[in-house]
């Protein structure tokens, strides 16, 4: 690779901890009309432009952002690509939303070509909405994983994927069996886990559809091979829960099914845990495991509102994650938006630095990624956006109201989509422009 220094002038913002475990002010830097160096696609210096600019090599490429704030590229800890043709399917909740329409959707992915074309538009709307790295379910379907990777290596995307493992109680052509889940799921490991920029999850469907012999041998695998992801659905729905009770009698808990088997841990992602005990939250605290919080879901499918200050107690690890098909926007800014519905619900505030830490730092945080992605400090990798305060006229109108960057964060977070991001770049390179013509 050639040799590359790139500079990218405007506001920046990054987060160096959690809001709601510092001094907010503390947990922040910002930047107005900040400088940051990118050598060879990683962060190199960050800081004002005034002081920089006149130490800069003489003929570095200088990318001016005005009107807009640089951020780092917003992470997706839970997502579905198969589901992307699905999303918006009317009327149902968990248990039969899964039987009438994604299990039907799911059974086409075992069509590589088909899964090919899925995976390219998948990844266009994840950068288009700003988004550089998801934790993303495959399908049961091994073939579907290799389409993602594919296209993922190609567009030199830091992603997270897994073939899913499920045994049981779905329709026969989407169901594996224990002994060809592992081979599969060890052959996909060997051929794509620390490629490039590629990791792979173990991908547990949710305990209803996985015996307890398919969960044993994915626990398996976590041992022999201690860096790959575990990333499973946990409490969602009220239903579902009772459900798991009734098939794992023995376990104390939803979460309980899980812990058994051997499958908690730092690098275990756990989508929902809108319905948990103190006791899940604990095992879930000091397994250091992570939840993912998907609020554009969990309203969608009536499921229930997370409990984001029980975490914060609790202090688990928490992204956000989109859920999408069940999840109805790719956009981490929507995300946000229903984010802070969910705890006005609950009669609680969710700030906006809280929010932007979330969808970037936290994000990174809940995916064991901090020192590689997740803000701008010296050595990481540069995924970011350029978010754009005026893109539509309300949003204009609306930000020539606000005071301060509090103000202008929160109206992104209620107003913004992917009209907002008027660029996202992956490793310093433009990987999507909104206004290309
Ligand atoms: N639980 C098990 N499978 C799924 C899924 O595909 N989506 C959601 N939201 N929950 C699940
Ligand atoms: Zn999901």
């Amino acid at each position: 690779m050639s040799d590359t220094l790139k500079a990218f002038r405007g506001d920046i913002l990054h987060f160096l901890g959690d809001p709601a475990q510092m001094p907010s002010e503390k947990s922040y830097q910002y930047l107005e009309d900040g400088l940051m160096l990118v050598h060879n696609g990683r962060i190199e210096a960050l800081g004002k432009a005034e002081e920089m600019l006149a130490d800069l090599p003489a003929g570095t490429e200088v990318i001016h952002h005005t009107d807009g704030l640089i951020a780092p590229g917003f992470i997706d800890t839970h997502i579905h690509y198969p589901q992307t043709e699905m999303i918006g399917s009317y009327g149902e909740q968990l248990l039969e939303w899964l039987d009438t329409y994604t299990f039907p959707t799911e059974t086409q992915f075992k069509d590589r070509e088909y899964a090919s074309q899925r995976a390219e538009f998948f990844l266009d709307q994840l950068l288009s909405n700003g988004t550089t790295t998801a934790l993303v379910f495959g399908t049961v379907h091994p073939e579907s994983v290799d389409a993602f990777f594919e296209h993922a290596q190609a567009k030199n995307l830091r992603m997270i994927c897994g073939k899913v493992l499920m045994d049981r109680n779905a329709p026969e052509e989407l169901t594996d069996c224990a002994d060809s889940g592992y081979e599969q799921s060890k052959a996909l490991i060997e051929k794509w886990h620390g490629r490039d920029r590629l990791q792979y999850a173990v991908t547990p469907r949710f305990a209803p559809t996985c015996s307890s012999e398919q969960m044993h041998r994915a626990a398996e695998l976590l041992k022999e091979y201690p860096d790959v992801y575990m990333h499973t659905h946990l409490s969602e729905n009220a239903n579902e829960v009772v459900w798991v009770s009734e098939l794992f009698p023995d376990s104390k808990h939803y979460l309980d099914a899980y812990d058994q088997h051997g499958l908690l841990g730092k690098r275990s992602v756990f989508a929902h845990g809108i319905h948990l005990c103190e006791d899940e939250c604990q095992r879930l605290a000091e397994s250091q495991s992570a939840l993912s919080f998907c609020p554009t879901s969990n309203l969608f499918l009536g499921s229930g509102l997370f409990n984001l200050k029980q975490a914060e107690q609790y202090n688990i690890k928490v992204g956000l994650g989109t859920d999408v098909g069940a999840g109805t926007s790719f956009s981490i800014l929507q995300t946000l938006n229903e984010a802070y519905k969910t705890q006005q619900l609950r009669g609680e505030k969710l700030t906006p630095l809280k929010s932007f830490y979330l969808a970037t730092l936290g994000g990174a945080r809940a995916l064991d990624l901090d020192d590689k992605i997740g803000n701008f400090t010296v050595g990481k990798e540069a995924d970011f956006v350029v978010l754009d305060y005026k893109a539509t006229p309300l949003m204009d109108l609306r930000m020539q109201q606000c005071r301060d960057l509090m103000e202008r964060l929160f109206v992104l977070s209620i107003l913004g989509d992917d009209r907002a991001i008027r660029a996202t770049y992956v490793m310093g390179e433009q990987a999507h422009q909104r206004d290309e013509k």
